[in-house]
């Protein structure tokens, strides 16, 4: 188990805040939850989204303005090193114009995802500015692991918010799959919440050599960390990777560890990701009924997307506003409305 003293000295220590909500038995329970007890856990992650009025659904539009990476995470088909994929970088008239696209459907979140991929940092310190001057949006950046210098620049530029997800809890698990200490994305993690910015994380549920404990280790991190959003989705299978024979990650369980993280921070943003959709038609609808009140809107034109081979090289489910907006409606909620 990680040693949560060691890696965050600077956050308050869990008994100032009354220990964690939940024990490892109550949570092993709650992820194992099917039938009408999972339906039950459901019905209260919605009660507690409701009672801390956080039941209107935020939508993003992301734009994935480079496949470049440095990283080699055994379950992207990004990862550096893969010959089989042509490599892309948005330009900065491409990603204002696409920008522009998401303002006019009247979103107000412009969210910029990426590769590990240094050379895109100055193109990030120039279009942060001009999308929170000329469109009014939030800027919303999930780029990676990146010196802490940049995390404060991007934050002074006007950069509203910032996804890290840690994948996994375990450090050997981490270490293995995605080939790097996961102390140094703890730390940057820990930069990224000193710079004032809304931050993000959470796990993959399903990665081989994960077991229920560290499941029960990823849901008390994500406790510990206190971020503003958190995320499960489930493992895929990704063509062109090591771990693509590896069965895929169970979506029950992913939903499950979505409820709990409902429960656990009641007025959070919780996204229902596409992966979801992908493993399980109704999938994302399942993630909005266990709690989730965040859908990302791709707004990556077809032929960089189809370069984006995060999830799965030969085709991820792309969230189109329609399918976000019907779903919304089944689950008998409404959108958050960005500009007045
Ligand atoms: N399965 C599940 N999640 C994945 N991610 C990337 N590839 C996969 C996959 N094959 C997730 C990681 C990463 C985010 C951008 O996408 O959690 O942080």
């Amino acid at each position: 188990m990680l040693d949560v003293t060691e890696a965050f000295g600077p956050f308050p220590p869990r008994a100032d805040r009354g220990g964690p909500r939940f024990s490892r038995d109550e949570l092993r329970r709650l992820l194992l939850l099917t039938g009408e007890a999972q339906q039950e856990l459901f019905r209260q992650a919605r009660a507690a989204r409701h009672a801390a009025g956080a039941d209107e659904v935020k939508l993003r539009g992301v734009i994935e303005l480079t496949n470049y990476c440095q990283k080699t995470c055994d379950y992207c088909a990004i990862r550096a090193g893969n010959k089989d994929l042509s490599r892309y970088r948005m330009t900065e008239d491409n990603i204002m114009g696409l920008a522009e696209s998401i303002r006019e459907a009247g979103i107000g979140t412009v969210f910029l995802q990426g590769g590990q991929d240094p050379k895109t940092d100055p193109l990030i310190s120039a279009v942060i500015p001009r999308i929170r001057r000329e469109l009014d949006c939030e800027v919303l950046l999930c780029m990676g692991e990146k010196p802490r210098a940049i995390y404060q620049e991007w934050a002074a530029l006007g950069a509203t918010s910032y996804i890290l997800k840690f994948e996994t809890s375990d450090p050997k698990l981490y270490d293995e799959i995605v080939r790097t200490p996961l102390a140094k994305r703890l730390d940057c993690l820990r930069w990224l919440k000193e710079t004032g910015m809304e931050v993000g994380t959470g796990n993959i549920v399903g990665l081989p050599g994960q077991t229920m404990e560290t499941l029960i280790d990823d849901i008390l991190l994500a406790e510990e960390l206190e971020p503003d959003f958190l995320s499960s989705s489930p493992f895929i299978p990704n063509e062109g990777t090591p771990l693509e024979t590896i069965s895929e990650g169970d979506v029950d369980m992913t939903l499950n560890t979505m409820a709990v993280y409902r429960l656990l921070f009641p007025g959070a943003l919780v996204p229902t990701v596409s992966a979801l959709e992908k493993l399980r038609g109704g999938g994302q609808l399942a993630g909005l009924q266990a709690g989730a009140n965040v859908i990302t809107i791709n707004f990556t034109p077809k032929d960089f997307r189809d370069k984006y081979a995060i999830y799965s090289a030969k085709g991820r489910f792309i969230v189109s506003g329609n399918h976000a907006l019907h779903i919304i409606e089944d689950a008998g909620l409404t959108v958050r409305r960005a500009h007045g």
